[in-house]
């Protein structure tokens, strides 16, 4: 049984996908893939020997390597141009995932579909994304026991971004109408304030600046929750 977030990073690869895993650990996402869904073949990488020898045996155990193969290396670097079509990197910082896309670029140009879920600074993996030329076309959240998960889908393309704040809570969560949004944007709301507060008491000028900075934050974080709760009435 897949955990939930790992169930909805299967669930966005397309059927007959050519898709790498990278960073795959015990290979769960491509073996429920492989049992459950017509992909054409699965290439699961690891950087650690450790954890490619659990895919392998889980791979093995289910009689699955005629459509997954693993392979043990950094990031994309196993991977030849055109060799996949769909590419999951998750369970990672949003940092490494945008370093191991920037030193492969000449596999992302077959990727039709990046499906990335960062354990953390998802707003710089989105700016990063943008920069680079990718446009991120779908996005959902999933909790998962206490976690809220951001999971980002992109391909090449153009990206509008009309304000900063998008990079924080993301192009297409408000406008998919996320049933998990609102929690998403009043965790972050809390925090804002929370972290006010605490600001509140430093009397320095980098905790002045901080605090203007975090106040103009939470007004746009407050404006996205009303227009949220308008969006979905
Ligand atoms: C926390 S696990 C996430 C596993 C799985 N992708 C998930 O989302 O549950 C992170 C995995 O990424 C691997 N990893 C870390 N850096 C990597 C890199 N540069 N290239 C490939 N794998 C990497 C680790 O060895 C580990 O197995």
């Amino acid at each position: 049984m897949l955990s939930p977030r790992l169930k909805a990073l299967a669930q966005q690869v397309p059927a007959g996908a050519k898709l790498a895993d990278i960073g795959t650990d015990h290979g769960l996402v491509p073996v429920y893939l492989a049992k459950n869904r017509t992909v054409t073949k699965v290439i699961a990488t690891d950087i650690s020997e450790g954890s490619l020898q659990k895919a392998r045996e889980l791979i093995n155990e289910e009689n699955l390597n005629d459509i997954i193969e693993t392979r043990l290396g950094s990031g994309l670097k196993v991977i030849k141009p055109g060799e996949v079509d769909t590419i999951i990197i998750a369970g990672m910082g949003g940092v490494l995932i945008s370093e191991i896309l920037d030193d492969s670029r000449d596999v992302l140009k077959s990727a039709s579909k990046l499906i990335l879920q960062p354990m953390n600074a998802p707003q710089l993996l989105r700016r990063w994304l943008v920069e680079q030329g990718f446009t991120i076309y779908n996005e959902l959240l999933v909790r998962d026991g206490k976690h809220l998960y951001e999971i980002i889908v992109a391909k090449e393309g153009i990206q509008e971004v009309k304000d900063d704040i998008q990079y924080e809570i993301g192009f297409k969560l408000m406008q998919n109408k996320d049933p998990l949004f609102e929690d998403f944007i009043s965790t972050k709301i809390s925090k804002a304030e929370a972290i006010i507060r605490q600001l509140q008491r430093q009397d320095t000028e980098r905790a002045r600046e901080r605090m203007k900075q975090l106040t103009q934050k939470l007004k746009k974080y407050k404006e996205a929750y009303k227009c949220f709760v308008q969006l979905k009435d």
